[in-house]
């Protein structure tokens, strides 16, 4: 699995507890950002983001690599098609409470959601029938294996995660991303409390911190792209 972000300067990539559409206020809405995010998008099987990414986002958001870098539309489909990987990628939502906006322009192109038994009668009665609803487990948090494992079933074997932080944070937690890429825009955001949070919420890695190789650098202006190896506990 491979993780996306966009971070300022001061390490913050969500405001407002959690619940600001984030990363283009950080990243100031940059080109080259959003042609990076377009180029992963359209390099994966599946787009697996947490509910609270959804709910953040604005009810018209899509996670394809045409919405968020429309200039290049021509460009990431001839690519997937040389990829062998047609039409968009699949969009997964992981919920364990359920609170989604049957409304969302995703639910009603279809979406995958991923959600516990207790919550996935209720999802399936308003949620739009383009969109699967799928009971994995009975426990909250939902076991990243297990979402890992039935995105493998269905043939998803390239997994870009776009988090939240929460999200991501079990993900590494439990060595399931290989690489991040990761732009520093040059904003400093300060923090105050709970309201804002870095790339990892929720999990703590104490004085046994993930180890990150630098595989590459670029940059367009003052923005930063880095690409990342996370690696795998010993
Ligand atoms: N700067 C960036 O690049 C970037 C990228 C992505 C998101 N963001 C920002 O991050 C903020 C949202 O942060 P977040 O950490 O709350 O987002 P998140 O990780 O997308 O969402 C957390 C929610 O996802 C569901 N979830 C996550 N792991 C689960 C599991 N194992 N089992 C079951 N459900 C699970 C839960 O939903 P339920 O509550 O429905 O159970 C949980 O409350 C927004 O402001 C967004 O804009 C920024």
């Amino acid at each position: 699995m491979y993780a996306n972000f966009v971070s300022s300067i001061d390490g913050i990539v969500a405001l407002e507890a959690g619940t600001a559409p984030s990363g283009g206020i950080i990243s100031g809405r940059n080109e080259a950002d959003r042609f990076v995010m377009g180029l992963l998008r359209a390099f994966a099987d599946a787009v697996l983001v947490g509910a609270g990414t959804v709910r953040a986002e604005g009810p018209r958001a899509l996670w394809t690599p045409e919405f968020i870098f429309p200039a290049a539309t021509d460009g990431f489909r001839a690519l997937r098609h040389s990829l062998k990987r047609e039409g968009e990628p699949r969009l997964v939502i992981v919920s364990a409470r359920g609170e989604l906006d049957p409304g969302h322009r995703a639910l009603q192109v279809g979406a995958l959601v991923l959600t516990t038994t207790s919550s996935a009668a209720r999802l399936r009665s308003v949620l739009p029938s383009v969109t699967e609803v799928r009971a994995v487990s009975d426990t909250d948090p939902i076991d990243v294996h297990e979402i890992l494992q039935l995105l493998k079933a269905d043939g998803h074997h390239r997994i870009l995660t776009e988090g939240g932080p929460r999200l991501f944070g079990q993900m590494v937690a439990n060595d399931q991303v290989d690489e991040l890429f990761l732009t520093v825009s040059p904003v400093v955001v300060g923090q105050k409390g709970e309201r804002s949070f870095g790339l990892v919420h929720g999990v703590d890695f104490g004085r046994t911190p993930k180890n990150g190789r630098l595989l590459s650098a670029r940059r367009h202006g003052s923005h930063l792209f880095l690409r990342y190896r996370l690696e795998a506990a010993a």
